[in-house]
C-alpha cells in the first residue's frame, strides 16, 4: 500500500513550493498519497488556532509531514486580525511550527549546508596573495529543537514565587538585586541531560554513517557554564565511549560565526543547542546561497518527522500572479524525507538533477541573480517557480 504524507502548505509561498515539490516527487517515481492539513495564519484568524487539532491528528496517524512555511506575527498584532466573532475572547497567538515541535517532541533538527557547484550565490573569499577562492562547504548542523532559549519558560515582572527563587541565587542578588521587579524580563535556557545526549548522539551517528571526520560542539561553555558546559562534557563522554574514531571539536558560537567566513570547509558535523543551532545554521546557509537553498528535517524519538525549508512565508512574494521564489530548499527538504523513508535511489536522482540545473545555470529564479553581481548571470534569474520545477522534471525524465 502507498504511504500517506501529510502536506502542510501553510501561508504565503509555502503553498507554491510545496505543490511544485510534490510534482517533482511524483515525476521522480515516488509513490504516495498526500493529505492536505491546515496550518497557519488563515486558521488563526478564522478559528483562533493556527494549529488545529485535526492537523495534529493527521500527523499522529501518518507520521510523516512536508511543511511549507507559515506567517507569524507578534501577539498583539495577531489578536487584532481575528474575525470579529473571535475577538476579545482570550485567544493568544503562538507559532504553530514551534507548537508542532513541542507537541510531537521533534527534538532533533538537521540542517545540511552543501555547496552547489556553479551557484552564482556561492561564498567566495580572498585567499593567499589576494587570490579569489570558492571553498566547498559540506556541513550538517544538528540543532536541539525543543529546549534552551526557545523552551518558552519566561517572565516579565516575576511573581513572588519566582522572585523568591531568583533571590536565592547569589549571582542574581549581586547583579540584579537592586532592579525593580517590574523592570525584569527573564527568558530561561533549560537543557536536559536526555535532550542534550539525544542531539549529540544523533550528530555522532550521522558523522559515522556519512564518514565525516569531526563533530564540532558549537556553544559557549566558558561563559554559559551549566548548559553549554554540560553539553560539551556529555559530548566528551559520548565520543570517548562510543565514537572514538571521530574527532570532537569545541568552538564558541561567536568565534564560529567568524570562522565560517574564513574556513567553512574545515567543518563537518556541527551540533548545538536550540538558539545557537538556529544562528549557526543560518550562517552556513548564507554561504551556499541562502534561504532558497536551505533545507531541514525535524524528528522525534517515536517516529514522527516533519521536513521543511528553513525560510518563511515571504509575504512580499506571495501575491505575484506568477510565483518567482526558489523551490529548491523545499525540494531538498523532501529529499531528506526520501532518505528517512529509505527511498535513497529517488533522492539521489533528484539531488543529481538539481545540482545539474544549478551548474548549467540556464534556469535561475530571481534570488539566484539578485546577489550574483556577475554580468553574464544578471540577464537570467527570471525563471518562475514553475519553470524551475519544469526544468528539474524534464531532466529527471532523461535519467
Ligand atoms: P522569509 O524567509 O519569509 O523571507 C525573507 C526573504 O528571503 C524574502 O523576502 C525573500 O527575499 C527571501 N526568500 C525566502 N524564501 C525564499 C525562496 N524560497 N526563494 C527565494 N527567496 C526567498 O522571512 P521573513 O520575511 O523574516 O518572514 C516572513 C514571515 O515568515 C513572517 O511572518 C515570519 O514569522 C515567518 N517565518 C516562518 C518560518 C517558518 O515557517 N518556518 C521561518 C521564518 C519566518
Ligand atoms: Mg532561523
Amino acid at each position: 500500500s502507498k504511504r500517506t504524507i501529510v502536506a502542510m502548505p501553510g501561508d504565503g509561498i509555502g503553498r507554491v513550493v510545496l505543490d511544485e515539490t510534490i510534482r517533482i516527487l511524483t515525476a521522480a517515481g515516488f509513490e504516495a498519497n498526500y493529505v492536505e492539513a491546515d496550518i497557519g495564519w488563515e486558521f488563526w484568524c478564522k478559528e483562533g488556532n493556527p494549529l488545529p487539532k485535526r492537523t495534529i491528528d493527521l500527523l499522529e496517524k501518518h507520521k510523516i509531514g512536508l511543511f511549507g512555511a507559515i506567517t507569524s506575527k507578534p501577539k498583539d498584532d495577531a489578536a487584532s486580525e481575528l474575525t470579529p466573532e473571535l475577538k476579545n475572547k482570550g485567544y493568544v497567538y503562538s507559532s504553530p511550527i514551534v507548537g508542532l515541535r513541542q507537541y510531537f517532541k521533534l527534538d532533533i533538527c538537521i540542517r545540511p549546508c552543501k555547496t552547489y557547484k556553479g551557484n552564482p550565490l556561492n561564498f567566495i573569499r580572498r585567499g593567499k596573495e589576494g587570490k579569489i577562492e570558492e571553498p566547498i562547504v559540506d556541513v550538517v548542523i544538528f540543532r536541539q529543537n525543543t529546549e534552551g532559549l526557545y523552551g518558552g519558560v519566561e517572565w516579565s515582572n516575576p511573581d513572588n514565587t519566582v522572585y523568591a527563587a531568583l533571590t536565592s541565587h547569589p549571582k542574581f542578588v549581586k547583579n540584579f538585586g537592586d532592579v525593580p521587579r517590574d523592570e525584569l524580563s527573564i527568558s530561561t535556557r533549560i537543557f536536559t541531560k536526555n535532550g542534550t545526549s539525544r542531539i549529540l548522539t544523533a550528530a555522532f551517528e550521522y558523522a559515522r554513517k556519512n564518514s565525516y571526520k569531526s563533530v564540532t560542539v558549537c556553544e559557549k561553555p566558558n561563559v554559559i557554564r551549566e548548559t553549554s558546559g554540560m553539553m560539551f562534557k556529555l559530548a566528551q563522554e559520548i565520543q570517548r565511549k562510543q565514537f572514538p574514531e571521530i574527532e570532537l571539536w569545541n568552538t564558541n558560537i561567536d568565534a564560529q560565526m567568524m570562522w565560517l567566513t574564513k574556513n567553512p570547509e574545515y567543518y563537518g558535523v556541527i551540533v548545538a543547542g536550540n538558539m545557537f543551532g538556529d544562528i549557526v545554521s543560518d550562517g552556513f546557509a548564507g554561504l551556499i546561497g541562502g534561504l532558497g537553498f536551505a533545507c531541514s528535517a525535524q524528528m522525534s524519538e517515536d517516529g514522527i518527522a516533519v521536513f521543511e525549508p528553513t525560510h518563511g512565508s515571504a509575504p512580499k512574494y506571495a501575491d505575484f500572479k506568477t510565483s518567482i521564489v526558489n523551490p529548491i530548499a523545499m525540494v531538498e527538504s523532501a529529499c531528506m524525507m526520501l532518505d528517512y523513508l529509505g527511498e535513497t535511489e529517488i533522492s539521489r536522482r533528484i539531488r543529481e538533477v538539481v545540482a545539474e540545473v544549478i551548474l548549467e545555470g540556464k534556469v535561475q529564479t530571481y534570488d539566484m541573480k539578485k546577489m550574483s553581481g556577475k554580468p553574464d548571470v544578471i540577464q537570467k534569474g527570471a525563471a518562475s517557480t514553475y519553470q524551475m520545477a519544469d526544468e528539474i522534471i524534464a531532466k529527471l525524465k532523461t535519467k
